[in-house]
């Protein structure tokens, strides 16, 4: 069994996922967390996979409160969220904070795909220096909570919510970023508006999937033939791993300097 928890204080929310072929009732496992967790308010069961262009995971509501908005808190800042309605990790909180430790002072930063906004609002956190970050986003939902995460964090004088697709709304915005932040794993489809994007020496960090056999070898060589097709000269300057995929694949992190 695995179990993330969402939510903060006494409001929390538990996304259960039962291991394939399990014999255990999801029903009886969330008595269980509820009994062993006073704070967890609701128990949701978690389907492998995200669905639709939303990127939203699968829930089955299981157990509790019906409700299952809550204020997340990580590292210290503050999330507005239902996981039922917009797509949010916990466990990437991690590669939030390595992803925002790159930022510099005077930095404009782009976030495609920003969903309730995790990124903008660790970025801004740890680098109240920057000079703006653009944070693109078209789930309503996911952008209603990201305006309202920019206002609870108190950094709407360094974060300029956009909502729309990435493809229209960044279409006008050559050579104006020195990061451009890409955390979704079919991101690499919009690498060509990433690269028209970014400054000559500005930095591209884009989600990956990348084979177990081949680590990093399959996404350099992806993002080799695709800086040729367009031209461009870059290095790859960092490679890690964000989280297991599915069995034999990994979420990788792949941060390309543009020439
Ligand atoms: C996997 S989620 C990641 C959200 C956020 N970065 C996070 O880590 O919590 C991808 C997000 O990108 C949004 N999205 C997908 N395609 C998009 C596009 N073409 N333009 C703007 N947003 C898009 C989805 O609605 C979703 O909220």
């Amino acid at each position: 069994m695995g179990m993330d928890i969402v939510g903060s204080g006494d409001r929390m929310v538990a996304l259960v996922e039962l291991e394939e072929g399990s014999e255990k009732k999801i029903e009886d496992v969330a008595k269980e967390v509820i009994a062993e967790n006073k704070n967890v308010v609701s128990v949701l069961q978690k389907f492998p996979g995200t669905k639709g262009s939303y990127r939203t995971k699968t829930y089955k509501f299981v157990a509790g409160d019906s409700n299952t908005e809550v204020l997340h808190k990580e590292y210290g800042y503050l999330l507005r969220l239902d996981p039922q309605k917009v797509y949010f990790s916990p466990r990437e909180s991690t590669v939030r904070q390595h992803v925002s430790s790159r930022v510099r002072p005077g930095d404009r930063v782009l976030v495609m795909f920003a969903g309730v906004g995790p990124y903008p609002v660790c970025m801004a956190k740890s680098q109240p220096l920057l000079s703006e970050i653009v944070a693109v986003e078209f789930n309503p939902e996911a952008f209603r909570y990201m305006k309202d995460n920019i206002r609870i964090n108190k950094i709407a004088h360094l974060v300029t919510p956009l909502m729309g697709d990435v493809r229209i709304v960044c279409a006008n915005m050559s050579g104006q970023f020195d990061k451009i932040v890409m955390p979704m794993v079919e991101a690499f489809d919009f690498i060509d508006v990433a690269a028209d994007c970014c400054k000559s020496g500005g930095l591209i960090q884009v989600y990956m999937v990348s084979d177990k056999e081949r680590l990093y070898e399959d996404c350099r060589a992806a993002v080799k033939e695709k800086m040729n097709a367009l031209g461009r000269e870059y290095d790859v300057e960092a490679e890690s791993k964000v989280g297991l995929y599915s069995p034999g694949k990994w979420k990788v992190l792949i941060e390309i300097r543009m020439k």
